[in-house]
This record gives C-alpha cells, structure tokens and sequence, in this order.
C-alpha cells in the first residue's frame, strides 16, 4: 500500500512513525516532510500548501491514501481535491474544516446546538467592536476569526489592552484576511485539557487526554509558542468529566455538523477548558494538535492506519481504539530565541538509541548532516507506566540530542503531577 502524508513537523513525523508499524505499507511519502522525516519517508518537496501539485503528485504515483495532517490544505480543501481524483483520504473535507478555519462559524455552531463555550459577540466593524468594549467585562478575549498560525489570540488584562487587540486585528491587520472578523469573548479560567478524538461523523471516540505547556519558560513565563511540551494523559481530565464532555460537547458537535450538511470525518481536536462551571470548549481544530501528538500517538496500541481506515470507510463503531494504561512526556528542544527571532544552520545530532524516540519539527539535510532549521527543533518523548517514568524517560532522551543554541523547558509535566498530589 502506498501512503503519503501532507506536512513538515513533529506530529507528522510521529504519524510516520505510526504508519510505518503496519506492514502493508510498501511505499510512504512526506509531502514536503523534513530532513528527520527522511529517515522514515521518502520526502518529496511539494510545499503543505500546494495543492495542485500534492494530487499531480498522490494521482501520477498511485497513492493508496492520503493523510492529510495540517490546517491550512484541509481548510483550503486538500482532501476534496484528493478525493476528486479517487484517492482515499484522512482529514475533514473543506466544508467540514471551516469548524477550525473560522471562529465565527464555530462559535455560532457552538451556540446554535447549545454546546457549552464562553459567551461572545461577533464583529466585522472596529468602531463597533470598540464601542462594545467600552462597557464588555475585563478582563476579555480578542480572537481574529481566521487562521493565524495560532497567534489570532489576544487576552486583554485592561481595556486598553482590548482596544489595541481590535487595532492590530482589524486595523493594522496583523494576521492579514484572517482578522476580517473578529470574536470577541468571556475570559474564561480553570485547568485547558486536549482531547483529539477519531470521528468517521457518526460515533466519536476521544482518544488518550494530553496537556500542552505552551509558554517558552520554566513556570509558565515568558511569551506563547506553538507548545513546548506535552504530557498524556491529562489528571484534570477525570471519569466524571470525560462523560459529560462526551454527552455535552463530543456527541453533540458531531451531530451538529452533521445536521449542518458538513459531516466531519478525521481527527477533531477539543481544546476545553475545565471552569467551575464545568468543560467548556475554547477551540476546535479540524486535525491532530502538534505536540500533543508526540504523546497521544505513542500510546495507541491499536494500529493507526487500521483505524484512519475505519474512519474514511465510516466503520470506526465497529473497530478497536486501544490505548496503553501508560503515560507519556513530550520535550520540545527549540532554537534560543524562539518563538519571536532565532539563528538556524546547527548541525543537529540524535544518538542512534534514542532515534525512535526523537520527533523532528525543524531540521534539514545539507547532504548527509542535519542542520536545524526551524523554532522549534525536536520533540523528545518517554513513556513510563507512571508520569514521573515518562518524564524521566523523555528527559533522558534531551540529554542525547544535541545542536548549537538550544534550550528547553525543564519542567514538562510538574504541572500535572502537582494536580496528581492536590
Ligand atoms: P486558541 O487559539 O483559541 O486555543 O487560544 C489560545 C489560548 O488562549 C488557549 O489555549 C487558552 O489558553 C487561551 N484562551 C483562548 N480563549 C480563552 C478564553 N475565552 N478564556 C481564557 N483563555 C482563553
Ligand atoms: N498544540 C496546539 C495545536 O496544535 O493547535
């Protein structure tokens, strides 16, 4: 079976790893994939973007099935077109994705189908966002309604800080069309947990919980990033609100999307927050979360392409989604500097024993050395049958990667275990 997967980071590489356990792959491709992914894929240097070129590329070569892992080709329609030339797909198709793309198309689900979110308003003017500002509780939450590399969201401690998010959005247009729209919302507090979960449209099954630590520093401090570290599962995410989650939120999104005429086949991404008035949803993504797949991936047991399969023939009822009574850590090495300016060009070495271990973000081969060539460079996973193993195991795995201006968060997973011991 020949298998190709649309994207460039460490989720994609942790799906790669993933896919290459089943046998039946005879031939797997990265389009474009990374200098790290090279050693599980061929990778082909067709951007995530390019669509016209990923299904010449997917229809002239035969492919069997495509996994299409980033927003943007989903949300520009990757798997519609891929589809339209007859090849099987993983991922939402465009009208389904748009439940990611646009925050105002998710909200206004979210309140139509009543499922429990912060309360919010919808702009397209800025003098009407800032005269609403005027009296709207503080602190609050200004969301460009587009994709934005996940950076459209600004939290305004004053309303100072509110009206300078609307400017920048709207005004200065600093995420460019995304910032057309705008939301405007309740700050919500309490403990985030991710969920990703399958969905074939019809049954939903969450898999393991994970925790993202997205701050650059120790702590907490320091600026937002694309997350520094992941731990699974997640202890603020118990029994008793796994349940409500899936009779208040899992089950009725589906079936909202559904009624929609926009049916979601592929990973749906719950980002909730865990407030006093119990799980409220702060974001949807229509696809696997990056880094919470280098935790959530590495304790499936089930084989993932068995199951993504599952999901395109809209079988997953019938099919066994099993995960390891285990925990795993996740630690982002990223390049000093990041997430805002950094240098790249570091030869980057992984000792050969911990390889399989070491999900690659941002590294290129210059013929046969790897340099690095991103924010963030690798993530490095442990699995231990408790959290303070899987910690210990992914640290141990830092230690043996190496590359010119690193730096890392040491304390991934103190969080959660602080929860543990509450
Ligand atoms: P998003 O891109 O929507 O996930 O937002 C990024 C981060 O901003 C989230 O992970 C939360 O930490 C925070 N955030 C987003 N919306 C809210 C909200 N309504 N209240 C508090 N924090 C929020
Ligand atoms: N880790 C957050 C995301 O993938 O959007």
């Amino acid at each position: 079976m020949k298998v190709l997967v649309v994207g460039s980071g460490g989720r994609e590489h942790a799906i790669i790893k993933k896919i290459r356990e089943n046998p039946a792959v005879t031939e797997l491709y990265a389009l474009p994939g990374n200098g790290g992914i090279a050693q599980d894929a061929v990778c082909v240097d067709i951007g995530a973007k390019d669509i016209d070129n990923i299904v010449r590329f997917a229809y002239e070569n035969k492919i069997d099935y495509a996994i299409v892992a980033p927003d943007d080709p989903l949300v520009l329609g990757c798997v519609d077109a891929l589809e339209a030339h007859g090849i099987r797909c993983f991922g939402p198709r465009a009208n389904a994705a748009i439940i990611e793309g646009s925050k105002v198309f998710s909200k206004n689900l979210m309140k139509k189908y009543g499922i429990p979110t912060a309360a919010y308003e919808t702009f397209d003017d800025a003098d009407k966002a800032i005269e609403y500002l005027k009296t709207a509780p503080i602190p609050t939450v200004v969301k460009a309604d587009g994709l934005a590399l996940g950076k459209g969201v600004i939290i305004a401690m004053t309303r100072e800080e509110a009206y300078d998010a609307v400017k920048e959005i709207m005004l200065d247009k600093a995420f460019g069309k995304s910032g057309n729209q705008i939301v405007i919302e309740e700050f919500m507090e309490g403990p985030e947990v991710t969920v990703l979960s399958f969905t074939d449209g019809n049954v939903v099954v969450p898999m393991v919980s994970s925790m993202d630590h997205k701050r650059a520093g120790d702590n907490d401090t320091g600026l937002n990033t694309g997350g520094m570290g992941t731990v699974a599962p997640n202890p603020y995410y118990t029994k008793e609100i796994a349940d409500e989650c899936m009779e208040k939120i899992f089950l009725p999104t589906i079936s909202a999307l559904k009624k929609e005429g926009r049916t979601f086949k592929g990973c749906l991404y719950f980002g909730l927050m865990i407030t006093k008035d119990g799980p409220k949803v702060v974001e949807y993504n229509c696809r696997f979360g990056d880094p919470e797949t280098q935790v959530v991936l590495p304790l499936l047991e089930s084989d993932l392409l068995t199951v993504m399969q599952a999901v395109t023939d809209e079988k997953l009822a019938e099919t066994e989604v099993r995960f390891k009574d285990a925990n795993a850590c996740c630690v982002i090495m990223a390049s000093e500097g990041y997430p805002v300016s950094y240098e790249k060009g570091f030869e980057l070495t992984i000792e050969e024993e911990v390889q399989d271990r070491v999900f690659v973000a941002g590294a290129k081969l210059d013929g046969d050395v790897l340099k690095t060539s991103g924010g963030r460079v690798v993530g490095c996973s442990g699995i231990g049958k408790t959290l303070p193993e899987a910690i210990d195991a992914a640290y141990a795995v830092v230690d043996k990667v190496h590359f010119g201006n690193a730096f890392y968060r040491h304390d991934i997973g103190q969080r959660a275990l602080k929860a543990y011991r509450e």
